[in-house]
C-alpha cells in the first residue's frame, strides 16, 4: 500500500474545506472565459482549459474514488483514457498533442463530472478518512493546484496567438516591480541541510532530506529586470554566439528567437509585453519574464562582461537558492510570487531518491532526465502552492511558463 511515512498533517475536516476551496478556484479561474476559449490548445506543450478542468478530476476518480469508494462506477469509462495524461500504469492515453481536438465531451458535461466526483470524494473523505485516503485526497489537491497554474499559462498562450490581444483579466496580476538597488547578498557555504523537512504534504521530489556542499557564494538580492533584459538585447545579445551554449545557439537560429516571449513592437517601434491583463507598454521595472534556460544562462555569461557590478554573474544552483531561502529570506525580494527562477542543476534525484508507491510512482521520478529546476514560483501559482523546498522543472528550451532569474556569483 501507500508509503506510511507520508502523514497527511491535516484533520478530515480542515481536508474537506481545502478541496473544496481548490475546486471551487479552478471554476473561478475560468469566469472570464468562453467555451471557445476553454477548447482550444495552442501547442503540443499547452493543453486546453476544459482539459486541465478535465484531467484534475479524472485523477481523483482513478486515483482516489476507483481503489476507495464502495461500488465505484466510471462517470463515462471512455474518459479514463481522454484524460489520462502520462500514468502508463493506468492504461492507454488520448495522445497529448490532440487534446484540442476533443470537442466532446462538451465543457458544460465536464463541469457536471466535476461536480459529481467533488460530491463522491466527500462523501468518501466523511465516511473513510483513513491516512491513504487523506494523503491521496492532499496528492489531488496539489495536483490541481498546478494545473491551475499550467491553465493560466496556457490561457496566456493561447491568447498570445490572437493579434486582438484579448485581456483575460483586468486585474494587475503579472506587473511585479524589481526596482530594488542591486545588491550581492552573501550566501549560505559550506554543509547546509536541502530538502523537505517538516509535517505537511511535500512531492516525493523534495525528499530525502540530505546534505549538500555548497561554496561560498552570493545571491541577487532581486530578480533581473526588464530595463537589464533590454541592454542584452540592444547590446545584441542574441546575436553573438558568445553567450550562448551551443544547443541554446542552435534553438535561438532554428526558431528565430530575439526577445522574450511576449515582448512586441507596436508601430515597430515601442515595446510591448502581452499578459494576461493584455498588451501594454514593457515595465522596465518588473522582473524579466517567459525566458527558457537558454537564454538565462546567455544573460548571465553576458552580464557578467559587460555590468561591472555583475561580474562574476551565473546562474544557481538549486542548493544555493534552497539554503538561501531557507536561511535568509528577508534579504532577498521575490524569492517567490513573481517569476520561477531557473538555476543550474539538473533535475535529478536526490541521494536516496524513492518514488511514490502504487500509480502516483509516475508523478515525478520518471522526468529527471533532460530538465532543468526551477525554484520559487510565480505570480500564477496558486498562493499556498509554495515551499523553500520545492522543485519544478522544465525542459531547456520552454519558456512559456513563468520563468526568470536571480544570478548569482562565487
Ligand atoms: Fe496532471
Amino acid at each position: 500500500m501507500l508509503d506510511k511515512t507520508l502523514k497527511p498533517a491535516v484533520s478530515a475536516n480542515e481536508l474537506l474545506e481545502q478541496f473544496h476551496s481548490s475546486r471551487q478556484y479552478s471554476c473561478d479561474l475560468i469566469k472570464n472565459l468562453s467555451a471557445e476559449d476553454c477548447q482550444s490548445q495552442s501547442m503540443e506543450d499547452a493543453s486546453p482549459a476544459k482539459w486541465h478542468l478535465a484531467h484534475v478530476t479524472w485523477f481523483y476518480e482513478v486515483m482516489v474514488l476507483k481503489p476507495y469508494e464502495q461500488n465505484f462506477a466510471f462517470w463515462n469509462p471512455a474518459f479514463a483514457v481522454l484524460f489520462n495524461s502520462y500514468y502508463n500504469g493506468i492504461g492507454d492515453k488520448h495522445p497529448r498533442t490532440q487534446r484540442g481536438l476533443l470537442t466532446r465531451p462538451a465543457l458544460s458535461e465536464v463541469l457536471e463530472w466535476r461536480k459529481n466526483i467533488e460530491d463522491r470524494v466527500t462523501k468518501l473523505l466523511k465516511e473513510n478518512s483513513s491516512p491513504d485516503v487523506l494523503w491521496l485526497i492532499q496528492v489531488g489537491i496539489n495536483h490541481e493546484q498546478q494545473h491551475q497554474e499550467l491553465l493560466l499559462t496556457d490561457i496566456h498562450h493561447l491568447f498570445s496567438q490572437n493579434s486582438l490581444y484579448p485581456a483575460y483579466s483586468s486585474q494587475n496580476k503579472a506587473v511585479a516591480h524589481a526596482d530594488t538597488p542591486f545588491q550581492w547578498i552573501e550566501g549560505v557555504g559550506g554543509l547546509v541541510e536541502i530538502g523537505f523537512d517538516g509535517e505537511g504534504f511535500h512531492f516525493d521530489n523534495e525528499k530525502p532530506l540530505h546534505t549538500a556542499l555548497n561554496p561560498d557564494y552570493f545571491l541577487a538580492n532581486r530578480l533581473v529586470s526588464n530595463s537589464e533584459w533590454l541592454q542584452f538585447t540592444e547590446d545584441g545579445g542574441y546575436k553573438n554566439f558568445k553567450w550562448w551554449l551551443d544547443a541554446g545557439w542552435a534553438w535561438l537560429q532554428a526558431h528565430q528567437i530575439s526577445a522574450p516571449l511576449y515582448w512586441n513592437k507596436k508601430n515597430d517601434t515601442q515595446l510591448f509585453r502581452f499578459s494576461l491583463e493584455g498588451n501594454s507598454p514593457l515595465d522596465m521595472h518588473a522582473p524579466v519574464a517567459n525566458i527558457s534556460y537558454f537564454e538565462a544562462d546567455a544573460f548571465a555569461r553576458w552580464a557578467s562582461e559587460n555590468i561591472p557590478h555583475l561580474s562574476g554573474a551565473r546562474l544557481p544552483t538549486e542548493f544555493e537558492w534552497e539554503a538561501f531561502a531557507k536561511n535568509k529570506p528577508v534579504q532577498s525580494k521575490d524569492l517567490f510570487g513573481k517569476v520561477w527562477q531557473w538555476t543550474s542543476s539538473n533535475y535529478n534525484p536526490y541521494p536516496g531518491y524513492r518514488p511514490w508507491a502504487g500509480a502516483a510512482g509516475e508523478y515525478n521520478g520518471k522526468f529527471m532526465v533532460n530538465q532543468m529546476v526551477i525554484r520559487g514560483g510565480s505570480v500564477y501559482t496558486p498562493a499556498d502552492h509554495s515551499r523553500v523546498s520545492y522543485r519544478n522543472f522544465f525542459p531547456t528550451h520552454a519558456r512559456w511558463q513563468m520563468t526568470g532569474l536571480r544570478l548569482a556569483k562565487f
